[in-house]
């Protein structure tokens, strides 16, 4: 008989659903592996920077889980683009709409963050104002312009300076790349977590430039940048250690093929068609899969202070060969044969 084996319906804490047009086309990806998800908000024209930008935008979700025909149980968690514009009653407002995060890129760190935060402690009020209404701070933790080697590394004392500034305030330290933050995370107060890819946990800036620093292959091409081989070790450890601060977010970020083989190079690695089966074989490798469930089902969700979710995955030891596209997107591991199929059970 063919192993197999079910766990509770995954979460993904770090998503891109886009809009528009890409966003019907890669949705389906997304509902076919996670019951909920959490979506960022770097959305082109316009950022959710608003309770109303965000109702709208989960309008707009709806209405692609109807034209796409996906009827599988799906919540879309949102997440506010902080500006420094941004204030506490801004919070207050999408708090009150159900926006359970505000998300902080440092200005023109990565794809869509123009608006950024220039000084996040010039924000100060809006961070007091998250503390009270219970609203987690996500951080894409980089130093803008500078070695994108040493970035995540050089962001490291803010991170410090955010956890002991506002106590209350918690704080999750999004796709964590360097075994520096790793090690940073670990060593603050438990209202400090962090999210790990798949990516992350698999490859090596080898992977993605050759030695004179070109891009080789650019869909694995993301911000942060895939790091050295100690680094990649020192997240997979922690992914399979079962430590409850470190829990699922894929940071899938799909772009379609063009943005990423034209003249430049758009951000991101679109994980969400291979998430979970990645990860089983991830911690099947590590020879720890009774871990799996509680890195993507169940950490995460305590974390934010949610209800687990309700429904069910079955994953199936079966071979499959990931496409050259989904939804015009090229995915991670695209071309490979993955050992694992996950579907989600009714
Ligand atoms: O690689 C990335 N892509 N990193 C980010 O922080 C943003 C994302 C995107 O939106 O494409
Ligand atoms: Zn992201």
């Amino acid at each position: 008989m063919t192993p197999s084996f079910t766990i509770r319906a995954p979460d993904c804490f770090h998503t891109h659903l886009r809009n528009g047009a890409l966003l019907g086309a890669v949705l389906p990806y997304y509902v076919r592996q996670f019951a909920r998800v959490l979506a960022m908000p770097n959305l082109k024209p316009r950022e959710v920077r608003t309770a109303e930008d965000a109702e709208r935008y989960a309008e707009a979700i709806r209405q692609a889980r109807v034209e796409q025909g996906l009827s599988e149980p799906f919540t879309a968690l949102l997440t506010l683009f902080l500006t420094d514009a941004t204030t506490p009653l801004d919070i207050e407002e999408a708090h009150r709409a159900g926006v359970v995060a505000a998300k902080y890129y440092p200005l023109g760190v990565t794809t869509n963050s123009d608006a950024g935060v220039r000084d996040i402690f010039a924000l100060g009020p809006v961070l007091r104002q998250m503390e009270e209404s219970g609203m987690v701070l996500c951080v894409h933790g980089e130093v803008p312009g500078i070695n994108a080697a040493l970035a995540e590394e050089a962001f490291l004392p803010t991170l410090q300076r955010l956890a002991f500034e506002f106590p209350r305030l918690r704080i999750v330290f999004e796709h964590i790349s360097t075994a520096a933050a790793v090690a940073c995370v670990a060593s603050l107060p438990k209202t400090v977590a962090a999210s790990i890819t798949v990516h992350h946990a698999c490859i090596t800036r080898a992977q993605v430039f050759n030695v004179f620093g070109d891009i080789c292959d650019a869909h694995l091409y993301c911000k942060p940048i895939a790091k050295e081989e100690a680094d990649r070790r020192a997240v997979r450890q922690m992914m399979t250690s079962g430590d409850p601060r470190f829990f699922f977010g894929s940071d899938s970020a799909p772009h379609p093929r063009a943005m990423k083989e034209g003249a430049g190079c758009a951000a991101g690695v679109f994980s969400a068609p291979v998430a979970i089966e990645t990860l089983v074989e991830i911690f099947e490798e590590d020879q720890v899969l009774e871990r799996l469930e509680d890195f993507t089902s169940r950490f995460g969700a305590q974390f934010y202070g949610l209800e687990r979710n309700t429904g069910c995955i079955e994953c199936t030891c079966t071979d499959w060969v990931v496409p050259e596209e989904c939804g015009g997107v090229v995915p991670f591991r695209h071309g490979g044969t993955i050992h694992w199929q996950m579907r989600r059970l009714p």
